[in-house]
């Protein structure tokens, strides 16, 4: 098992790739913390997880939840070997309709918290911690609807140069980012497409890919736990792409 005695906190770790990180990391030996705001979710993810798994029911964007995050994960396993920067969501827009409310929203919990997550675990990270943050395809490619989202997953990826090199000399904590294409969670449900568009959208996502298919949580999950682990020991402040092909070919 590649995470025997390890602990790991990950955000959003109630549903979709969150849960699949979880999951994975599990089954590799680690304890979980996970966080969202909705414990039912949590509560299911603790299921398949096991004993090894403390729940910390709170919202990513309140600089109190975070802090109580951190303070129950140590109370519980001491100080954290992995960090998984997961929440997030994207609600998809014309760039001429975004208003002030939902750029403001997009932007705390897209990058705003992304900062904070990882600022407010410093004290609790071990020496040579991994923090592995999931950003999105978005962040180098332009979609239509997605002017927020990308510029706030761009964010994070530069983000993840500029910690590696104040972290990685400091403390040898390395931070490295996914970049997830297409990938079948509920999160796709939550883009704010009408009900009866959701399975053209489906659809359309699925013909964008090369591979011809929309990733599975578990495949982030297997990169993740690659990041997360002394695998990638010589490997910081990159990007590793999980799309099936989208950011790189070009098909006929
Ligand atoms: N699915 C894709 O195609 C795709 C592609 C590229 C990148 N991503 C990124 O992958 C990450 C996970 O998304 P997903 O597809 O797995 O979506 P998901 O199934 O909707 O999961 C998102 C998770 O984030 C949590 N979350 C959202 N806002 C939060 C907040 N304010 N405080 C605490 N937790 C919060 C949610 O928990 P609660 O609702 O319980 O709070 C949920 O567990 C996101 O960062 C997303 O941008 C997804």
């Amino acid at each position: 098992m590649k995470l025997e005695n390890k602990v790991a906190v990950i955000t959003g770790g109630g549903s979709g790739i969150g849960q699949a990180i979880a999951r994975k990391f599990s089954e590799e030996g680690a304890s979980i913390v996970i966080m969202g705001r909705d414990k039912n979710r949590l509560e299911e993810t603790a299921q398949k997880t096991g004993n090894d798994t403390l729940i910390v029911t709170g919202d990513v964007t309140k600089m109190a939840d975070l802090d109580r995050l951190y303070k129950e994960s140590s109370d519980q396993f001491g100080k954290i070997d992995i960090l998984v920067v997961n929440a997030g969501m994207a609600t998809l827009a014309p760039f001429a309709d975004v208003d002030e409310e939902s750029f403001d929203f997009q932007t705390n919990v897209n990058f705003k918290a992304v900062f904070f997550t990882i600022q407010k675990s410093l004290s609790h990270l071990k020496h040579g911690a991994s923090i592995v943050i999931i950003s999105s395809i978005a962040q180098s490619r332009g979609f239509a609807g997605a002017s927020v989202y990308g510029a706030a997953k761009a964010a994070i990826r530069a983000l993840a140069r500029t910690i590696s090199v104040e972290l990685c000399l400091e403390r040898g904590i390395r931070a490295n980012v996914i970049s997830p294409g297409p990938i079948d969670t509920p999160g796709v449900e939550k883009l704010g497409v009408p009900q009866d568009q959701l399975s053209a959208t489906k659809n359309s996502l699925r013909e964008m890919v090369p591979l011809k298919r929309i990733g599975s949580p578990e495949e982030v999950a297997t990169t993740a736990l690659f990041l997360a682990s002394n695998d990638s020991s010589f490997v910081v402040g990159e990007e590793i792409i999980v799309d099936g092909g989208v950011s790189n070919l070009q098909l006929a």
